[in-house]
Parts: C-alpha cells; sequence; structure tokens
C-alpha cells in the first residue's frame, strides 16, 4: 500500500515510547516519564503576551512561506550576536521546529544513491530523513570512552566521494556531547578533501551547556566552511517552545533557496501567531532561558548522582542538552522473573510496564546497551525515577 521508499523508515521508538506511556497513565498506572525531550517549562511570559497579542491583531493569516521579515530580521541579529555570522534575510529560511529544516535540507540536498554521514549514537530522526530523500546512511560510530566526540581519523573511514551531506548536533541528543574546538577542527580538516560535503550544525542544544563549558559553533572554528554549512537552531529547546513549532536554518543562499522550494511545495509558513512568539522570543530579555538553564544543570547532576549509586550502571555527565545515556549492558545478562533481560528495548519496557518509568533503549539511537533518560523533568519527579530504576535494577537476578 505505501511506497517503497518508507518501508526503510521506522517509526520513532521515542514517540512510541512516550505514546505507551501516555496510555499507562490513562488506565490509571503511576508513570514517571524520563523518555520525552522537552523543557517542563512553560513559554516564557513575555512569549505568552507576544501570542495573544499578535491574535488580537488578527496575525492569523499566512504569511511568507520562509517566514516574516521581522522574524528573519530577528534571527539574523540573534545569529550574529549568538555566533557572530551575519546572515542576510535571505539567507534565513523559517521552519516549522528546526526538524523540518533538517528535513527540506535533505529534501534539497540528497538524491538517490548519495551518502550522508550521521554520528552513532544519532537523534532517532537524522537516519530517516536521509532515507526519506533516497540517500544512503553511513554511520561513524563514537566511542564513550571519548566523551562521544570523533576523533580525526574517524573521518576517513567514512567520507567518500559519494558523500554529500554531514549532518551533526553539538551538543548531542542523546548523549549530550558538545564537541570541542579541536573535534571541530580536525572535522573541518577532513571536510578539505571533499568539497562536495554540505554540514548541516544541528544546533538546536547549544543554549544548554554546563559546568561552564562553552559550545563552539562550526562556524566559529571553521569559517572557510561558510558556503557549505547550514546551521540549523529553533526555539524549541532553548525558550521552551516545542509545541509551537518554530526553527529555521542560515545558510547559502542557493542551498536555503532549494529548502524554500521544498517548504513551497509542502507545508508553507510555519504558524504566524509562532513566529510572533519567537520575535519576542529572541528579541525580548533572556534572563528566564538562564535560570531554566540553571535548573537543568541541578537536574543533570542530581540524575548522574543517583544513577551512579546504581551497581552495574555506568553514567557519564553530559556537558549539554537535558539527556544521560548511561551503559546499562552490565545488567542486561541477569534476569527478572527466571527470564533473561537480553537487551535495552527489554530492559526499558520492563522499566516502564513493572516499575512505572519511562526512558528510551539506546537502540532507537543506534547503540544497543545503553538507555536514553532526560532531566528535563522535576526534582522530585527525578528523584522518584531514579528509586524505581534502582528497584528494578535490584530485581533483577
Ligand atoms: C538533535 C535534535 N534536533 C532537532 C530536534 C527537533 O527540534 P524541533 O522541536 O524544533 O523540531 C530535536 C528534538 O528532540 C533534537 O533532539
Amino acid at each position: 500500500m505505501t511506497s517503497r521508499r518508507l518501508e526503510s523508515v521506522k517509526p520513532s521508538a521515542t514517540m512510541a515510547m512516550t505514546a505507551r506511556a501516555i496510555q499507562l497513565r490513562r488506565e490509571g498506572r503511576d508513570i514517571i516519564s524520563l523518555s520525552v525531550g522537552e523543557p517542563d517549562f512553560p513559554v516564557f511570559p513575555h512569549v505568552e503576551q507576544a501570542i495573544v497579542d499578535a491574535l488580537r491583531k488578527g496575525q492569523t493569516k499566512y504569511t511568507t512561506s520562509s517566514g516574516t521579515a521581522e522574524l528573519r530580521e530577528a534571527i539574523s541579529d540573534w545569529m550574529f550576536a549568538q555566533v557572530g555570522v551575519r546572515y542576510a534575510v535571505p539567507q534565513i529560511v523559517v521552519t516549522s521546529g528546526a526538524k523540518q529544516s533538517l528535513y527540506n535540507a535533505c529534501q534539497a540536498l540528497l538524491d538517490e544513491g548519495d551518502e550522508a554521514v550521521i554520528p552513532n549514537p544519532y537523534w532517532v530522526s537524522y537516519p530517516e530523513m536521509v532515507r526519506l530523500a533516497g540517500a544512503k546512511v553511513v554511520e561513524l560510530m563514537l566511542r564513550p570512552a571519548d566523551g562521544w566526540a570523533p576523533h580525526a581519523d574517524d573521518w576517513e573511514r567514512v567520507l567518500t566521494p559519494r558523500t554529500r551531506v554531514l549532518m551533526f548536533s553539538s551538543p548531542s541528543n542523546p548523549t549530550g556531547a558538545v564537541w570541542s574546538a579541536q573535534a571541530l577542527e580536525a572535522m573541518a580538516r577532513a571536510l578539505e578533501k571533499f568539497p562536495k560535503v554540505v554540514v548541516l550544525s544541528d544546533d538546536i542544544y547549544d543554549k544548554l551547556v554546563y559546568g561552564g563549558v562553552k559550545c563552539p559553533n562550526l562556524l566559529q572554528i571553521a569559517p572557510q566552511l561558510a558556503s557549505r554549512t547550514v546551521l540549523i537552531n529553533g526555539c524549541s529547546k532553548a525558550y521552551a517552545m516545542t509545541g509551537l513549532r518554530l526553527g529555521w536554518a542560515c545558510g547559502p543562499l542557493e542551498i536555503i533557496a532549494g529548502m524554500n522550494k521544498v517548504q513551497d511545495a509542502s507545508t508553507s509558513n510555519a504558524s504566524s501567531l509562532s513566529q510572533a512568539a519567537a520575535v519576542a522570543a529572541l528579541r525580548g530579555p533572556q534572563e528566564p532561558l538562564e535560570s531554566m538553564r540553571v535548573q537543568f544543570e541541578k537536574r543533570r547532576h542530581l540524575m548522574v548522582e543517583l544513577l551512579r549509586r546504581v551497581p552495574g550502571v555506568e553514567a557519564h555527565e553530559p556537558d549539554g542538552a537535558y539527556y544521560v545515556f548511561p551503559d546499562v549492558s552490565k545488567i542486561l545478562g541477569r534476569k527478572y522473573r527466571g527470564e533473561p533481560v537480553g537487551t535495552d528495548t527489554r530492559f526499558a519496557e520492563i522499566l516502564l510496564e513493572e516499575f512505572g518509568v519511562a526512558v528510551v533503549q539506546g537502540t532507537a539511537f543506534g547503540r544497543p546497551g545503553f538507555l536514553r533518560l532526560s532531566f528535563a523533568t522535576s526534582e522530585q519527579q527525578i528523584r522518584g525515577a531514579m528509586d524505581r530504576f534502582a528497584r528494578c535494577v535490584a530485581a533483577l537476578a
């Protein structure tokens, strides 16, 4: 019934886990969800006011497909302040979430038979977007011992004359790893031999970094790549606006024009009210972002500390985003009620069904043996979830 292209696309495991958690809650179960990737904060008050004002002023019509001039100017100023690169308005496209920017870029750049390099572990949607564009995923296997950042000599193993796209996020979902200036420099050096490769730098978590770590932007380290780099960002994570679906891409005119074509042929403009909200978020006071970040930093510490008390679990402290990606492989050989646990997927199932904690199995991110736990939830929920997690592990023989 459906297209051949769709056959290779897997349903999102994060969405599936969230849906199951919601269903169990509806059945009256007490479930703590650590599976979603969104801030538990409301939109900032001035953003809320901007939406109400826009609605009252009748800003409920189509806008230019690529976004209002007002918002694209605000993005241009914000990007200049944050990254130090000045993009002209035609070099910016506003999309329904950062996700749509990534998707449009894949559609605009990839042909059948092209290769797209994706570091593994990856955000669940990257490979599916590549496959939906008819291209082939080439995984760059990262190692926990390196803090999940690439080595200089990793690149020659994955880049080929067929590589068209390299997409990555730093900070990463699911590991929270922030790639250092040296890691980005090495990547840029490797790309010199592959001038056809366009880099999609997914910067959606770049405001959420901890412990004094700075998140360098690729174009600060390798400005020579500007002619073939698309920077992708949005309001979802930094401004707690996930449901408002507002992201953007900035890059070379030709690529952005291509992404606009995809958007014109599919969704047209992002929501007019969300665009008004984004202007307020980007131009307004930034203090709420910082207080949210400080909360996340405390929660990160708490979750890692509690996880490390569980025997058999190895948890690194992530530098950014709001996920911990512990190694639970040592536990998978144990038994639950006489049956071997075996896989991270089964472990996540036991955690949810028997102990009421929703997490996402590492397999969904290309890495069996790990789990992704989000700390974008209250301290009380984190304590409750970690208590249940510890009881679950203790119940495995
Ligand atoms: C790495 C990464 N990129 C992009 C997105 C999507 O952002 P948006 O909600 O703005 O589409 C997410 C959301 O989980 C993400 O984790």
